[in-house]
């Protein structure tokens, strides 16, 4: 039988906890007897506003199922605070995850500075500034693990989430460099990819398919990553409507020109389809193997 998970003696800090995905993350990491910080500013879809309210329910809802939990209200931008109350409520923090979001959808063409400045603050800065604060500690204490909040608007693209799809790919950017700097340390990252019916895909969604993509469906996949068991660590996870799978990146065979004769785009077009051929692709992990083929392109036709 599979060891089960427990988190008695751990602290999870859950950002944008008040409602949503965040909500369903926070309970089951309470009853897998994590001690959680309910952490959620409690305004609008669009980021407007603040209310204490949303993150005290959740944390009202976690003591009454015999849980232990601490509302925390200040904006993920301020993720210094939120560290901080974890350290002074339970004196110490052992998991972030990073799930605080905003929508300010609008094509390119309509989008201001203002959508766009927004939408990187809270969940790219928010992001930046709630693990920064914790990094010390994850250190400091040779354990840790964070999981950031892709989307698949990122990853493949979505009409009118110019802003939106920056920042959640640029998530997975930080995953894969925290993954090389936290590893020495114990300190894991991975990064979801999620899809469940809250209030930022209500009206997106057909209803009789929202009902079912329920947020809880996303929860199991973020405790595993979070847990002790869980060894991988800059991973991309698509996983909603009890459904999960890992992302990779595909790169083709690729072509080599000669660097020392030149080419010109003429040659580029002759090879247009070759360089976009996906037969045999390669999967690079990491920088070293990403530039093995141009090496050894420089190697080929070296004097
Ligand atoms: P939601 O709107 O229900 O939850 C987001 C929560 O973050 C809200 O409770 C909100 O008050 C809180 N929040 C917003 N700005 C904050 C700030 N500055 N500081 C602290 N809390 C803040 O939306 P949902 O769907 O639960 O989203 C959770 C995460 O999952 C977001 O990062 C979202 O971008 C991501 N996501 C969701 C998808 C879905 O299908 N629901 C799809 C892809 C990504």
């Amino acid at each position: 039988m599979t060891e089960a998970i427990r988190f008695e003696d751990k602290v999870v800090i859950v950002t944008g906890a008040g409602g949503g995905l965040g909500r369903a993350h926070a309970l089951a990491f309470a009853r897998h007897g994590a001690r959680v910080v309910v952490n959620d500013l409690g305004g609008s879809k669009a980021g407007e506003g603040a209310s204490g309210t949303a993150a005290q329910q959740v944390v009202d809802e976690i003591v009454q199922a015999g849980g232990t939990a601490v509302a925390n209200t200040d904006s993920v931008t301020d993720g210094e605070k939120i560290v901080q109350q974890a350290m002074d409520t339970f004196g110490r923090v052992d998991v972030v995850v990073n799930n605080a979001g905003i929508l300010r959808d609008k094509t390119f063409h309509k989008m201001d500075d203002a959508d766009w400045d927004l939408v990187y603050r809270v969940h790219v800065e928010g992001a930046y500034k709630v693990t920064r604060a914790a990094w010390t500690h994850l250190r400091e204490q040779a354990y840790g693990r964070v999981i950031f909040t892709a989307s698949t608007s990122g990853i493949y693209g979505n009409f009118g989430q110019s802003n939106y799809g920056m920042a959640k790919l640029g998530l997975y950017g930080l995953t894969r460099t925290l993954a090389l700097e936290g590893r020495k340390q114990n300190i894991l990252i991975n990064a979801i990819a999620p899809t469940g019916g809250t209030r930022m895909t209500e009206g997106l969604i057909p209803p009789q398919v929202f009902e079912q993509l329920k947020p809880e469906l996303v929860s199991p996949l973020v405790v595993y990553l979070a847990s002790a068991q869980c060894q991988d660590t800059g991973g991309l996870y698509e996983v909603g409507g009890g459904w999960i799978g890992k992302v990779r990146w595909e790169r083709s065979l690729g072509v080599g020109f000669d660097p020392r004769a030149g080419f010109e785009a003429e040659d580029v077009a002759a090879q247009w389809s070759r360089i976009g051929d996906f037969t045999d692709a390669a999967h690079p992990a990491d920088n070293i193997e990403a530039l093995r083929e141009m090496m050894a392109n420089l190697q080929k036709y070296a004097g």
